[in-house]
């Protein structure tokens, strides 16, 4: 017998043929005559229905244990299934005590409940389904991309800079005791990197677009809904930008184009989210994709938040950083869609931002995508290319001999350019409606908290 996946079994078009499947156990119905399973691989959301002779129902054929099916495969008289493969073999691969197993058969577990048993919940149908969504999401990015003409590049997990200057860094040491020759491995202090930025910016300045899309680190305290300590960031460069509408566009298009390829591809995995897991979400998310993303300044921001008749726990004076409670309230105003704010104040911004040189309300041409439930998804710049006013700054932080190799970017053959990051957790989060950041990556990190 051939061994199909049940992705194939339940498409198939031809029966009769001898098949074997290999699963889980997703459902036992064991009737007078009769047995019904449902088998589930992972390959679908939906399960294969099996169905055999009561005689061959054994005491170890419980929910969550693992079997390989051996039987013929027909069309199926049941009107929510068009396939089923019909027993002559069940074979109990590995057993699985249903007492123990912390997830009971016919039970809608929620999120945070499954968070429980990281080495589990991929067994569960919500998260098997979030992870197909996460995979075939990344893939939609890469074709995007790919698309447009962008080159894909692996900047390094292990950096010596802090690109974005805040301090929230993990070191990097060998585990074993160090001799005093060898006191330092790498001879600099090294670091799991926060953004693949700075090295994007030496490509881009050969490739003219590069993105990369890999782990990044950031040893942020917080137990917040949104931030981790290990996450994964989409990021961007370009070259030979004009103005901050380059960066907007492509972070319009590739939210779009991602969010559609998802839509496209996964439509049973998303269906189950919005339905069961995060009901009400889809109408949000239909709404955010028909209209295009409106762009205000941060100085329009503020007007907007003094006039509120909200109560914020952050005070709002030109010149404060966004909060979250704040970068909510900009998007529920502009209509609960995606929203851009551009032109933050200069001293808000890292080094690498491009100075607006106005005044007397100093500003970097700087842009964040806020977007619902969420708030923060994209933060991105125009990059100082001009060598005069970078150097000035670096000097004034006393980084200019850490960063002479930055500064040579701009001596030779410098270039107007720009690029983003997006949180890809907070993407996944923004499209499904997903509360809490823990609930869309394999496996979270955060503080106190790195089990597996
Ligand atoms: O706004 P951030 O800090 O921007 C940068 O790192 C730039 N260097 C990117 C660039 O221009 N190439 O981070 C980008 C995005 C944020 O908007 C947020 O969505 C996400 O990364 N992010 C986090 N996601 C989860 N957990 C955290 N701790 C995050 N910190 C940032
Ligand atoms: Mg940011």
């Amino acid at each position: 017998a051939s061994t199909l996946r049940v992705s194939e079994a339940l498409s198939a078009t031809e029966f009769g043929e001898h098949v074997k499947v290999r699963g889980w156990v997703r459902s036992v119905r064991p009737q007078k005559a009769n047995l019904f399973l449902h088998v589930n691989d992972g390959s679908s959301l939906q399960s294969l229905q099996v169905f055999a002779d009561a005689q061959l129902n054994d005491s170890l054929l419980t929910f969550g244990s693992a079997v390989e099916v051996t039987g013929v495969l027909k069309k199926s008289p049941h009107h929510k299934q068009s396939v089923e493969l019909e027993a002559d073999k069940i074979h109990v691969v590995g057993k699985c005590n249903p007492l123990d197993f912390p997830f009971k058969i016919k039970e809608r577990h929620g999120l945070e409940y499954i968070r429980q048993f990281p080495h589990l919940r991929c067994r569960t149908n919500a998260f098997s389904s979030l992870l197909r969504i996460r995979s075939e999401a990344t893939a939609a990015i890469h074709s995007y991309f790919k698309e447009n003409g962008f080159v894909h590049i692996h900047t390094p997990i292990i950096t010596s800079n802090d690109c974005e200057g805040a301090g929230e860094l993990f070191q990097v040491e060998p585990s074993w005791p160090k001799t005093e020759e060898q006191e330092n491995f790498f001879s600099v202090p090294a670091f799991l990197t926060v953004s693949g930025q700075l090295h994007l910016e030496v490509m881009s300045g050969a490739f003219s677009r590069v993105y990369t899309f890999g782990p990044t680190f950031r040893a942020e305290n917080s137990q917040s809904r949104r931030h981790l300590a290990e996450f994964y960031m989409v990021e961007a460069e370009l070259s030979f930008t004009q103005s901050i509408e380059d960066l907007t566009q492509v972070m319009e298009d590739m939210f779009r184009s991602a969010t559609e390829h998802v839509l496209a591809h996964c439509a049973e995995d998303v269906d189950l989210f919005h339905k069961h897991v995060t009901p009400g979400h889809r109408g949000t998310l239909d709404s955010m994709m028909k209209k295009k993303f409106p762009m205000i300044t941060y100085s329009e921001a503020i007007d907007i938040l003094n006039h509120s008749t909200q109560k914020f726990v952050f005070p709002t004076n030109w010149g404060c950083d966004l909060q979250t409670e704040h970068e909510k309230y900009l998007v529920k105003h502009c209509g609960n869609i995606p929203v851009f704010v551009t032109d933050y104040p200069y001293d808000l911004k890292p080094f690498y931002a491009r100075d607006n040189q106005d005044r007397p309300r100093h500003t970097a041409a700087a842009v964040d995508l806020l977007v619902p439930g969420v708030g923060e998804l994209c933060g991105g710049s125009l990059r100082e290319e001009r060598l005069d006013l970078l150097s000035a700054r670096l000097e004034k932080v006393g980084l200019e001999d850490t960063y002479s190799w930055y500064l040579d970017l701009r001596r030779f053959g410098s270039v107007p350019h720009g690029g983003f990051g997006l949180g890809f957790e907070r993407f996944l989060q923004c499209i499904l409606g997903v509360d809490n950041i823990k609930d869309v990556i394999p496996f979270a990190r955060f503080s106190h908290s790195c089990v597996l």
